[in-house]
């Protein structure tokens, strides 16, 4: 292989950019996902069970069982290998590796930030949803307009740390072949035979992001807990 020293930039930056690319479009498809999930799975939550009595409580069983085994199976599976039967098997027809790593990251983090909004819309006081019932509104229209909202300011600095852990999560990107940041650190490695630079400066560009998204993420949460008073 040719390789000039110029490409060790390119492959750095060009890598970053694709990680970025690939944690921001899985972490929005993984939001939605989660919050649509939790809301299946807090039909089944006790203290708002009372609503929906006799309200196709067959087909919302049906969906809290579909969610159950969607959490399941998501949680309980390395996501490299996600990643790899999405590759091979599932979207083994598709062009876009980019396409691919976002839908299988996104699936996989749905499942995760499921339990984080599930754990908001519990935190969310009974009264609201007897409130919102005595509008008249039906159980979607009470989530969607009364509950979800209180229960994602709660969960807010959560959700922005999955951004945080998704960042890290995709440097397994390479598996399918993706020139993620790790990728292309991987890359330059090979190709100049020289694996300390390029692993540390890969490390450095993780290190520096995550930094930099935990202080968003804490001044986020300070300026949550201050709009409380
Ligand atoms: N490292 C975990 C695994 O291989 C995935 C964790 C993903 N976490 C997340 N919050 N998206 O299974």
């Amino acid at each position: 292989m040719n390789f000039i020293a110029d490409d060790r930039w390119k492959y750095l930056r060009d890598g970053l950019v694709v990680t970025l690319q690939l944690t921001f479009c899985a972490v929005l498809i993984g939001i939605v996902i989660g919050v649509v999930i939790a809301m299946i799975r807090s039909t089944h939550d006790k203290n708002i069970n009372e609503m929906h009595k006799g309200l196709g409580s067959l087909i919302l069983k049906f969906l809290n069982f579909i969610a159950k085994v969607y959490l399941t199976v998501i949680r309980g599976t390395p996501v490299v290998v996600q990643l790899m039967i999405m590759y091979y098997i599932i979207l083994a027809s598709s062009s876009s590796k980019l396409l691919v790593g976002t839908i299988a990251f996104g699936i996989n983090s749905g499942a995760y930030v499921a339990e984080i909004v599930r754990s908001g819309i519990m935190s969310v006081d009974q009264g609201q949803f007897e409130a919102g019932r005595s509008l008249g509104f039906n159980y979607v229209q009470t989530m969607r307009y009364i509950i979800i909202p209180q229960a994602l300011k709660t969960v807010l600095p959560t959700l922005a740390n999955e951004f945080i852990v998704l960042l890290k999560e995709t440097s397994v990107a390479g598996y399918i072949a993706m020139q993620d940041l790790t990728k292309g650190g991987d890359i330059i490695r090979g190709a100049t035979f020289s694996p300390y630079m390029p692993l540390f400066a890969v490390a450095l560009i993780y290190l520096a992001m995550v930094m930099f998204f935990t202080f968003l993420v804490n001044r986020l949460e300070r300026r949550l807990r201050n709009s409380e008073r």
